[in-house]
């Protein structure tokens, strides 16, 4: 199981709740808490926390025993907006503290110019503390290239513990990754499962039926083996249920190479520094 950079040990695969109104939410949460997950993924701009925060009590499981992640959206980018930002975070779960913090998106320079470094900076101040006062068990990032880390690398006093990134098989931003896991990044993937886009591709499907396992558990298996920790949202118990089933088979060295290997396709496959966000 993945530990991070401040010995902290995570799941290694944790549930998603994007896309999931708010009323929805709560019943979904408390039951990839009883299908077994314990690593929530949430933002403040899924608008869903509340929810999230109810399935948490909703599902009986102690606090303790459950890594709850939140994220920083961009409108709340810089030093204040962010701690405010926090605390509204904090009260709409209905939590006192948090177990991972993200930026959601770095601000970039096509959109912000020369301001969009000092942004960054500044909303990881914030970040580092609320984590010195005991707020938040880990501070990451979300969507950062390796020039934004080594930006905010610049002015911080602790580097990231985690960097979120899109990742499936036809999306592995292998550089990313590379350059995360020599500094003891942890990456959690997003979109894990390409939001089920890339299914019909013909490696994906062989593999599978190889290992009598569905594309969505090989996209899952693909990106534990790369030692990456995926986040899979399902509104349904038995994909839940599925998407944690992937700890009785491995993929061959071939079959890994075959699957990075796979053109652009599936999920968003975002250019990051282009991004109008
Ligand atoms: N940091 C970021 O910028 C960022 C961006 C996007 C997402 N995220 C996080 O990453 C999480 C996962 O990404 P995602 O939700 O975009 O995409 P995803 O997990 O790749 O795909 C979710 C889709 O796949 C379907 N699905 C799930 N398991 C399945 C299975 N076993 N068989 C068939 N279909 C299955 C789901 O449908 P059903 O629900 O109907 O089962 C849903 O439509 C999000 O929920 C969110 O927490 C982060």
């Amino acid at each position: 199981m993945p530990i991070l950079s401040n010995h902290i040990q995570f799941p290694s695969i944790g549930y998603g709740t994007y896309n999931m109104p708010d009323r929805e939410t709560a019943l979904a949460v408390k039951n990839a808490l009883l299908a077994g997950y314990r690593l929530i993924d949430g933002a403040a701009f899924y608008g869903n926390e509340k929810g999230v925060g109810e399935g948490i009590r909703e599902s009986g499981i102690p606090r303790e025993e459950i890594l709850v992640t939140s994220k920083v959206w961009n409108r709340d980018r810089g030093y204040e907006k962010t701690l405010s930002a926090f605390q509204k975070t904090l009260s709409d779960l209905g939590l006192d503290y948090l177990d991972l913090y993200l930026i959601h998106w770095p601000a970039n320079t096509k959109k912000y110019g020369a301001s969009a470094i000092h942004e960054n900076q500044e909303t990881w101040r914030a970040l580092e503390e609320l984590y010195e006062k005991g707020l938040i068990r880990a501070i990451g990032v979300s969507n950062f290239l390796p020039h934004h880390i080594e930006e905010i690398g610049e002015t911080a006093k602790i580097l990231p513990m985690v960097d979120q990134l899109e990742i499936h098989p036809g999306w592995l931003q292998k550089e990313a990754v590379d350059y995360c896991q020599s500094h003891g990044i942890l990456v959690e993937a997003w979109a894990p499962l390409g939001r089920m886009t890339m299914v019909g591709d013909e490696t994906l499907i062989s593999i599978s039926r190889a290992h009598g396992k569905t594309p969505a558990q090989v996209s899952l298996r693909w990106e534990i083996q790369h030692g990456i920790l995926p986040i899979p949202k399902s509104s349904h118990v038995e994909r839940m249920k599925q998407n944690l089933s992937v700890f009785d088979f491995e993929l061959s060295e071939e079959e890994m190479k075959a699957l990075d290997n796979l053109p652009p396709m599936g999920g968003r496959c975002f250019d990051i520094d282009e991004m109008d966000l």
